[in-house]
């Protein structure tokens, strides 16, 4: 009999451990490899443009190796348990397990390795947070303006240059400034890993480095009105030197030729993101959430104003007269623009049309 033979309980009990540990070694092995699978196959994340976005990648991977690991070591461990002591079939429920209370030893590695995992991430991350937050010697300010329902981008430090479109040098530190006039909105560049809230009578910061050149999409990433899902731009990002001439470039533009007009009226329509709400063909937009622009002069018949006048008021005070079948304090007040910028945008939206 078994029961009398200590030393055979002892070598039987080393072999079935030996057993286990082979059949857990077996179980961990193939739950790693399908997690490991389901983590690299699926491009779960965009490809990143800045070096912000690669260290945020490398914090990402970090977690997600020790994440693996430990699911792959549990689900061993619940797939071993579940095939092995798994009730047969003529089991009434009446054998029960041995009672067990405690295992010191045990307690102490699974309060440990947590401690040190856990510990890890944090130091890892607080160090990337910190590099992802210098600013360095020389960065390119941006000053973001995010408004219903639309980016615009001034470039402090060359003439407070005006842009829709976002160009970026490569590789340089950019320091973005944001300001909301409306809304709370938030700055998001997939490609750069990081979003950026927007809020109404705070100053908000963001640093990034792009390392790659190429064309991104800029997203408000929060619900912010009607509009949200059209809040969108681009953001080229540029070889220095290409991005040097068009800084030029559009600065001798913005200089020059600024007679004000029709002209620069589209401009400011388009500097000020008019198109992503409005369709108006002269400015090849075709914006849904607000009044086709292109009807304008009937709009302020049926408002029984000169059409100038209309326009003009329409800008400044959107909600003095709105148009039917379209909601109230959607579009906010343009206050900021000067006379003659208001001038030529109002030019602009009441020339004749096919006059430019
Ligand atoms: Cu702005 Cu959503």
């Amino acid at each position: 009999m078994l029961r009398n033979n200590p030393a055979r309980i002892a070598r039987l009990a080393r072999t079935v451990r030996r057993g286990v540990v082979w059949q857990l070694l077996l179980f961990t092995a193939i739950a790693g490899v399908i997690t490991t699978l389901m983590a690299l196959y699926p491009h779960w994340l965009p490809a990143t443009a800045s070096e912000q976005a690669d260290r945020i990648g490398d914090v990402f991977w970090f977690v997600t190796i020790i994440c693996a690991a430990i699911f792959a070591i549990v689900a061993a461990v619940l797939a071993y348990s579940l095939w092995t002591f798994r009730a047969p079939r003529d089991d009434n429920f009446e054998t029960d397990g041995a009672p067990i209370h405690g295992h010191t030893g045990i307690e102490i590695v699974w309060t440990a390795v947590p401690f040190a995992l856990v510990t890890a991430i944090g130091i890892y991350s607080a160090i990337v947070l910190g590099k992802n937050d210098k600013v360095g010697e020389n960065p390119l300010r941006i000053d973001v303006t995010a408004q219903q329902f639309a980016w615009s981008f001034k470039y402090p430090q060359h003439q407070n240059l005006a842009a829709t479109t976002l160009r970026l040098p490569v590789n340089r530190v950019v320091r973005f400034h944001f300001t909301a006039l409306d809304v709370l909105h938030s700055f998001w560049v997939p490609e750069f890993s990081q979003k950026q809230d927007t809020v109404p009578g705070i100053d908000t910061w963001l640093t990034v480095t792009p390392n790659k050149t190429g064309k991104f999409p800029v997203v408000c990433t929060e619900l912010c009105g009607l509009g949200h899902a059209v809040m969108r731009s681009t953001v080229i990002v540029m070889e220095e030197r290409a991005w040097r001439r068009w800084v030029a470039g559009a600065a001798r533009q913005a200089g020059g030729g600024g007679g004000g007009g029709a002209e620069a009226g589209k401009a400011i329509f388009a500097q000020n993101g008019c198109g992503a709400c409005h369709t108006y063909e002269p400015a090849g937009s075709n914006g849904k959430v607000g009044p086709d622009l292109d009807k304008l002069s009937e709009f302020a018949e049926d408002a029984g104003q000169p059409v100038e006048e209309f326009t003009r008021n329409s800008i400044v005070d959107p909600n003095d007269y709105v148009e039917k079948g379209f909601p109230p304090n959607v579009m906010p007040p343009f206050e900021s623009l000067s006379d003659q910028q208001l001038d030529s945008l109002v030019a602009f939206l009441t020339e004749p049309k096919g006059a430019s």
